[in-house]
């Protein structure tokens, strides 16, 4: 590694991209803490369901993002754990339900200056792989190495619904379609820590790769050229 430092690696990009996969591997290659921002939204969307809290009532969105403990536990043997007050949400936030709000839920300023909090204190130290829209803009603007990963939207598309089927969801195509293009939308279009790519970031267009070669990409460059 060329860093003496523990680094931090952002990855940044649209929905079905393929961040969080690569982010994992990566992390695991390095043997770096792996951080799924996108979990937290996730997470604080999922409450606000429960609680009842509209994707419209900014304060109460605010409020709820201050009295909520969320907790994200880096699992070896399994995928990562997410905990909302103490709750394993792990697969619940995977819903469409969770889905088709969440972005409403990040637009909102008060929610996004909370998990900056929570995100940036979670890279103190480095050592860190967190993926997600504002990661190397806005959460790390310093981090050491600076992906954006795109893809052709049916790519992503085609990408969300395996992974959906594999998580027992059921979804229709069309449906999946509109739900992620709004929410990529909603992502670069909101003022707040928009979804967009830096200008010192390694953008690669993932359509025609594999998982492997992604990831052998990333490695390339963190690793300094070297495999
Ligand atoms: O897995 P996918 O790429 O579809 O989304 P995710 O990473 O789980 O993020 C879900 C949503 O959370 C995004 O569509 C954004 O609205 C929001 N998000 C954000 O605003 N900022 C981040 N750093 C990560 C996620």
């Amino acid at each position: 590694m060329s860093v003496s430092r523990r680094p931090v690696i952002a990855i940044d990009g649209p929905a079905g991209a393929g961040k969080s996969t690569v982010a994992r591997i990566v992390a695991d290659r390095l043997q770096l803490l792996y951080i799924d921002s996108g979990a937290m939204y996730r997470a604080l969307t999922w409450k606000a369901i429960l609680k009842e809290v509209s994707p419209d009532d900014q304060e109460g969105l605010e409020r709820l993002a201050e009295d909520t403990k969320i907790q994200l536990i880096n699992d070896p043997e399994a995928d990562n754990r997410v905990f909302c007050d103490h709750q394993d949400v792990t697969s619940e936030i995977r819903g469409p339900e969770v889905s088709k709000q969440v972005s409403q839920v990040a637009k909102v300023p008060g929610v996004r200056k909370q998990m900056l909090r929570l995100q940036r204190g979670l890279g103190l130290q480095g050592g860190i792989v967190m993926d997600g829209r504002d990661i190397g803009s806005e959460v790390f603007p310093d981090a050491d190495f600076k992906f954006f990963l795109t893809a052709s939207p049916d790519k992503r598309v085609e990408r969300r619904q395996l992974e959906q089927i594999e998580k027992g969801f059921q979804y229709n195509l069309e449906e999946l379609k509109r739900e992620m293009l709004e929410r990529d939308q909603t992502d670069m279009q909101r003022e707040m820590g928009p979804l967009v790519k830096v200008p010192d970031a390694i953008e690669i267009d993932t359509t025609d790769m594999t998982l492997d070669q992604v990831v052998r990409r990333v490695l390339e460059i963190v690793n300094g050229g070297e495999k």
